[in-house]
């Protein structure tokens, strides 16, 4: 007698829904708009009809992004309230099972405008983990994120885990579904739209994305996405996270106990020569003149004195063990002498300058105009004036950017770290030229490389912000800092 066949278990269709930020409540306004309010804090998102407003209390639990879909006028205007959250970056998306609701996985978005959209699997693709996704535990959670997702996946379901530790080798689609059951094309659609997952090949490292991707080691790509903005929706800056945990470290380190030998005794203190007077008037300058801005002329010298080419020459084959290659010497030390960095200007205030973007041709010492929307300038400017507490925008703001690939072409593991040594000797050639040139100016540490991206039309992983100065004439009496 034959056993009974076993029916085989049929996937329902997982449902995907946005969700409102827990901190934020919708409101209806007196004059019709709908705003999204957190404590004093409030973003206007538009019109909207009542019955829209109270369908989007939906947001609350999770609307499922399938009831946007609809031809209707309010079908529509649901869409456009439910997309405008997602600009602000005020959503997250549930994926659960209409049998029994339980979360499978909740997507944590990481860029502004983030939309989920499930890319479409065929039976006979393969696909493979990204060598840049990682799973970690977060708290009581395990995520699953990449530098190069604009989304962060918490991993409801441990059966997801082991799938995606499958997915560490290529997989045929066809052949996954038949080891794993209950296989999700939905989630795995979602992974490969945000290039957790890539498409193809056995999984090589030149298989993955362009040649400049190739470049970039694992933990540099993390480190430049979590240690700058645009890429990930952290806390950035002075958070005090810890102040409750810990007292801070005193402000100079408690000298070791062996025996002291003091140095002032050996040298005075004064500073002897016109380079330590410069050290020492050094500063930083946060508001500046707007009366009496940066001429064109100073900047030129600024530029001059600071960052351009000053020779080219090619080193021999061989040396080092590696192939020939072009180098050139510059005003400012540079690891291997690579000059990975290039300058953006961001220029707001200069006379016989007009406002805009502007790359310094290092070579030809010389500006070139990007052209790059008054919103996205205003932006990059205002993010300035905010992290360095200042009255008003930078006349110039100089934005340190990296071609990334010049340098990791050559150094493996050490690429990003060398870049941000480098940008430090930079930092400081600008401030003492400025101090020299009586201008003023002030490092700023964060910078958006999302926006600098949207500005310039470079991808973040080919040439980005890894460091930025404001650069002026200081305002006088009471007004420099
Ligand atoms: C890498 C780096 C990042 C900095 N970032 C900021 C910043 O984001 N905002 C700011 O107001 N100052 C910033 N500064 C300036 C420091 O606050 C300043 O150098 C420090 O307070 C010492 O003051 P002084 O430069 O006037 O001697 C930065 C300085 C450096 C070197």
């Amino acid at each position: 007698m034959r056993a009974p066949r076993k029916k085989p278990s049929r996937t329902i269709a997982p449902i995907i829904a946005a969700r409102l930020n827990g901190r934020f409540s919708l409101q209806m306004q007196a004059d019709g708009s709908i705003a999204a309010v957190s404590g004093d804090y409030s973003v206007n998102l538009g019109q909207f009809s009542a019955p829209a407003f109270d369908r989007a209390g939906h947001l609350a639990t999770g609307l499922p992004l399938a009831s946007l879909a609809g031809k209707s006028v309010f079908a529509r205007q649901l869409h456009v309230l439910v997309q405008r959250l997602a600009q602000h970056g005020l959503l997250d998306y549930r994926l659960f099972s209409p049998r029994d609701a339980q979360d499978l996985v909740v997507i944590e978005p990481q860029i502004a405008g983030y939309w989920p959209q499930p890319a479409k699997l065929l039976s006979g693709d393969t696909i493979v983990l990204s060598r840049f996704a990682y799973l970690r535990r977060r708290g009581n959670e395990m995520v699953l994120e990449s530098p190069r997702a604009g989304a962060l996946f918490r991993i409801c379901d441990p059966a997801i885990a082991a799938t995606l530790a499958a997915l560490s080798r290529p997989q045929k689609i066809s052949k996954l579904r038949k080891q794993v059951a209950s296989l999700n094309l939905d989630l795995l659609g979602l992974l490969l739209d945000s290039a957790m997952l890539i498409r193809d090949g056995d999984g090589l490292r030149v298989n993955e994305g362009d040649r400049n991707l190739v470049l970039w080691d694992f933990h540099d790509l993390v480190f430049h996405t979590r240690s700058t903005e645009g890429r990930h929706s952290d806390p950035v800056g002075g958070a005090y996270a810890y102040a409750g945990v810990m007292p801070p470290l005193p402000a100079v380190r408690p000298p070791w106990p062996g025996k002291k030998i003091t140095l002032d005794k050996v040298v005075p203190p004064e500073p002897a020569s016109p380079f330590a007077k410069l050290l020492r008037e050094r500063h930083s300058t946060r508001d500046f003149d707007d009366q009496n801005p940066i001429k064109l002329a100073e900047l030129a010298k600024f530029l001059g004195t600071t960052a351009r080419v000053l020779s080219e020459w090619k080193s021999g084959a061989d040396v080092d063990g590696g192939p020939e290659v072009t180098y050139s010497s510059r005003p400012y030390p540079a690891a291997g002498s690579a000059y990975e960095l290039e300058l953006y200007l961001a220029v707001s205030n200069c006379e016989g300058l007009s406002r805009g973007l502007y790359h310094y041709d290092a070579g030809g010492h010389a500006l070139v105009a990007i052209d790059a929307s008054a919103r996205q300038l205003r932006a990059l400017s205002m993010a300035a004036e905010f992290a360095m507490g200042a009255s008003g925008p930078p006349q110039i703001l100089i934005t340190i950017a990296a071609r990334f690939g010049r340098i990791s072409w050559k150094y493996s593991s050490i690429a990003y770290s060398l870049i941000l040594k480098d940008v430090g000797s930079l930092i400081q050639t600008f401030y003492l030229t400025a101090t020299d040139m009586g201008l003023g100016g002030c490092a700023i540490g964060t910078s958006n490389i999302d926006l600098f991206a949207g500005m310039t039309g470079l991808e973040f992983h080919v040439e980005g912000p890894v460091g930025q100065f404001a650069l002026g004439r200081g305002r006088k009496a009471g007004g420099s800092s």
